[in-house]
């Protein structure tokens, strides 16, 4: 790059910085299980952020299990971001929503339809409800978009201690989430979210506790 289009560059970023901290924009912050709505106190976001909204809901054969909704300040790549992961008797839907004024509602996201063709991707698949790794020789055949193998494995510190650890497939908005941190009232936890495109199943025993698991996965999804 010559030295110019460097120096414009520069120049550049500086004022996308100053105008992004000239328009900081307040949120509300808030979660509620069971609910498509919540309202809370309102915080300033750090500069350049808008106000998301996350829904997500849990089905464990077929039923519905868990449903959170949050709303947070956020990046604008985590607008409208729908993923989902399954597990072969349940599925996790989630999807984001985005608003741009001051303490505005994010519209409620609608969530992805479900989709049984099958992809060809095949996983393996565990839960663990008190470690945060699990591996057996039980798979999966994916299907729709859900065509990553995920291992979500989360430390929750407060209220309680707890491992908790998932294989399935997932989409790739899901493995896009990485690693988060997450503390919000009473809950503190760290998830993280490792995705590969093919799984090779190895030996290990399984002991689920499947609902508890997943709700408390769950609440880290719908939160970050
Ligand atoms: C996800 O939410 C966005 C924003 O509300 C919406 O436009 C989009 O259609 C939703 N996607 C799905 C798959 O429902
Ligand atoms: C969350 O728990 C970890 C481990 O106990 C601790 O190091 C961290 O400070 C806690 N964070 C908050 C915000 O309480």
């Amino acid at each position: 790059m010559s030295p110019m289009a460097s120096a414009m560059l520069s120049l550049l970023c500086v004022l996308s910085a100053l105008t992004a901290s000239g328009h900081a924009l307040s949120c509300k912050v808030c979660m509620a299980s069971f609910s498509t709505w919540c309202d809370g106190a309102s915080v300033v976001c750090p500069a350049g952020q808008v106000c998301v909204s996350a829904y997500t809901l849990t089905t464990v054969d077929g039923s519905k299990v868990s449903e959170e909704f949050s709303r947070a300040c956020g990046p604008t790549s985590q607008c409208n971001t729908p993923g989902s992961v399954a597990i072969p008797r349940g599925k996790i839907k989630r999807n984001t929503s985005c608003c741009f004024t001051e303490n505005c509602f994010p519209p409620t996201p609608s969530l992805p339809e479900d989709n049984s063709e099958l992809n060809g991707v095949t996983c393996s698949t565990c839960i663990s409800p008190d470690s945060d790794w699990c591996h057996t020789e039980e798979t999966m055949r994916c299907t729709g978009n859900e065509n990553m193998c995920v291992l979500e494995s989360s430390h929750q510190y407060e209220p309680l201690e707890q491992l908790t650890a998932i294989r399935g497939c997932a989409t790739q908005s899901i493995c896009d989430i990485g690693t988060q941190e997450v503390a919000y009232g009473f809950l503190n936890m760290t998830m993280k979210i490792k995705c590969s495109s093919a799984s090779s199943p190895l030996y290990s025993p399984l002991l689920p506790s499947f609902t508890l698991t997943v709700a408390s996965i769950l609440a880290v999804l719908s939160l970050w």
